[in-house]
């Protein structure tokens, strides 16, 4: 655990120091654990911090009152924590949503940019009603539903018939998640701006990778927003959904690496 911006937050770090640092930043409602495979892939080259967002994974969720600005103040506190002046930042989904403010806020904290499954549009109304109600779901009923409905709909339905282990050990986490800080990531995420009319000044290199068969940010919607950042790169991971670090981790891993490796190094 790492003390940050009044809380604190689970970090993993592997991979040499003075080594290019690259921090993944997880979606929701899951921790870094889903990032193991990529830590594994990574941390010969690269020095690599993966962290539990607040009131997600195992950092505490404290009162679940906090806004994305507050999950960005988190994510610049834990650079000072690791002294590192500047990261390659690695969002999937909520996570993309906490990079695209840190990079809006502080492009000289960030490197490089990789956006997976992720999207820069604030939600509409029927999003922000569809998260209400999930909200009062989970405060009525617990996780276990809202797992299994937000599971169902976020891996493609081969990978969920293929990689059942990687399915049951996301629900595992959500399962183990504190309700509080899953509904505080709810309210977050309703409450944020949209960071549309920022993409065209980002500076860094930026990878945008989507599964093919995202339902939740689907690909198109992905291709819109590499267009809109001067000079990022898009690709399509086949045969995954929203989860698509999870599902085809093999080539997910392999458009990462190949990207980091083309950054220049420290
Ligand atoms: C995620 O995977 O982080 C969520 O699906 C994002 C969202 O609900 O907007």
């Amino acid at each position: 655990m790492i003390s940050v911006n009044g809380t604190d937050l689970l970090c993993r770090q592997e991979g040499p120091r003075g080594a290019l640092p690259v921090v993944l930043i997880h979606g929701f409602p899951l921790s870094h654990a889903m990032w193991d495979r990529q830590v594994e892939a990574l941390r010969p080259e690269f020095h690599v911090a993966a962290y539990d967002l607040r009131g997600l994974g195992a950092s505490p969720a404290g009162d679940g009152q906090f806004t994305m600005e507050t999950l960005v103040d988190d994510l610049f506190g834990l650079l000072d924590a690791l002294e590192l002046p500047d990261a390659v930042l690695c969002g999937m989904s909520m996570g993309g949503y906490v990079a695209l403010r840190a990079v809006a806020r502080e492009p000289r904290r960030v490197r490089g940019l990789v956006l997976a499954d992720t999207r820069s549009a604030a939600d509409d109304d029927a999003a922000r009603l569809a998260r209400a109600a999930a909200i009062r779901a989970v405060q009525r009923e617990g996780l276990a539903a809202f797992a299994d409905g937000f599971l169902a709909r976020a891996f493609s339905s081969a990978a969920a018939a293929e990689r059942r282990p990687c399915v049951a050990a996301a629900r595992e986490v959500i399962l183990r998640a504190d309700p509080r800080g899953v509904c505080g990531a709810q309210l977050a995420m309703l409450s944020r701006t949209d960071t549309t009319p920022a993409l065209a000044s980002i500076r860094v290199p930026t990878l945008v990778l989507a599964g093919d068969s995202d339902e939740i940010t689907p690909p198109e919607s992905a291709r819109a927003m590499t267009a809109a950042i001067p000079g990022a790169r898009f690709a399509v991971i086949g045969g995954a959904g929203h989860m698509s670090s999870l599902e085809n981790p093999g080539e997910f891993n392999r458009l990462l690496l190949d990207f980091l490796r083309g950054l220049p190094r420290p």
